[in-house]
């Protein structure tokens, strides 16, 4: 399964033939690219597709692609004979630093995102940071964010140092990005461990940054701000808020605002966003509790918790920008 365009058929090329001169037999099923491939419609054509070629348990699904391919195959994976292996091979940051690992699949509804979806851990992951070449640079500085956001949680010191690898990393230097990836699947691997189906509240803490970047993206409409954007502004907001709580200091806003600043991404939220719009729609957020706002918040000197945060802590922190 894939959604790879033009630019970046070298790679669906490169992996169906490893695969077939190791003897597998491949057939290949194209996804429309980015979000829309995580829809019903598709997941019912990848069904079909693997009845017509006899899809069996002793079958894999691969998903070549980027985050969104991961979560619609993988959830195809899951459904199909009520799930067959799965082999993710991530192609862009954010996939192989984040997506592909820890077993979260789903599929958007216009009620709203990743709303259906299974816990189906992959057989296999196989990340070539080579494939990076032809990720788009905004989709590409994108992914940093969640690897900030692991260091910010797990290692701060990394703060630093990946501000000064940035030059390296941006450059798409491969070892600098086989580091700070190996690093950002330990971090989330460390917090999937143990609470696969996110009940104990250690996997939700990867969710730092994410109440306020998933209204961001709301509020300025899906695909205006990417992912990653969104949860960069998300997190210093998260890191601001923990200031106001006496939970964190300043030093620990100003590291992670200089991390993401060095990758270009955005430290504030967007002035044409309301404020207030903004505090309501973190209301929704999957973390909160009989109406009451959980944010995860780092701590001063490492971690982070989740908390409940009232509507005034969350519009001065807002402010503050
Ligand atoms: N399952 C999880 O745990 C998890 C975690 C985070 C995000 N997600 C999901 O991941 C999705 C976002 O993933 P994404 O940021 O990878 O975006 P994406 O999958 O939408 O890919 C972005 C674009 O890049 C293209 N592309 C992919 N690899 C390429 C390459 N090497 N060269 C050129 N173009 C390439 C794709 O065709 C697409 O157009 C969202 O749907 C989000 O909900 C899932």
């Amino acid at each position: 399964m894939t959604d790879l365009g033009v630019a970046a058929t070298p790679w669906l090329d490169a992996c169906a033939s490893s695969l077939r001169r190791a003897g597998v037999t491949v057939h290949v099923h194209m996804l429309p690219a980015g979000e829309a491939a995580k829809a019903l419609g598709e997941v019912e054509r990848m069904w079909e597709f693997f009845g017509g070629h006899r899809l069996d348990r002793r079958s894999a699904v691969v998903a070549l692609g980027g985050g969104a391919v991961g979560d619609s195959a993988g959830f195809a994976a899951a459904t199909w004979m009520r799930g067959v292996p799965l082999v993710h091979v991530p192609t862009t940051l954010l996939a192989m630093s984040d997506s592909a690992v820890g077993g979260k699949t789903a599929i958007d509804l216009p009620a709203g995102k990743n709303l259906v979806g299974a816990v189906h851990m992959p057989a296999a992951v196989v990340a070539d940071t080579d494939t990076l070449a032809t990720l788009p640079d905004r989709e590409f500085r994108s992914g940093f964010a969640e690897i900030v956001k692991c260091a910010l949680l797990a290692d701060r010191p990394r703060l630093a140092s990946l501000a000064a690898d940035a030059p390296r990393l941006v450059a798409r230097d491969p070892a600098a990005l086989a580091d700070a990836i190996s690093f950002a699947v330990g971090v989330k691997l460390d917090h999937v461990r143990g609470d696969e189906r996110d009940l104990s509240g250690r996997r939700a803490l990867l969710n730092l940054g994410h109440t306020v970047g998933h209204a961001i993206e709301r509020e300025a409409g899906f695909g205006t701000w990417l992912h990653g954007e969104a949860v960069a502004a998300g997190t210093v907001v998260a890191c601001r808020v923990a200031e106001g709580e006496g939970l964190s200091g300043p030093d620990v806003t100003d590291a992670a605002r200089a991390a993401l600043s060095a990758f270009g991404l955005p430290t504030g939220v967007p002035e044409s966003l309301r404020v207030a719009d903004l505090v309501e729609r973190t209301r929704a957020d999957k973390k909160s509790e009989g109406g009451r706002r959980r944010m995860v918040l780092p701590r001063r000197e490492a971690g982070a918790e989740t908390r409940d945060v009232p509507d005034a802590a969350l519009e001065s922190a807002l402010r503050k920008g």
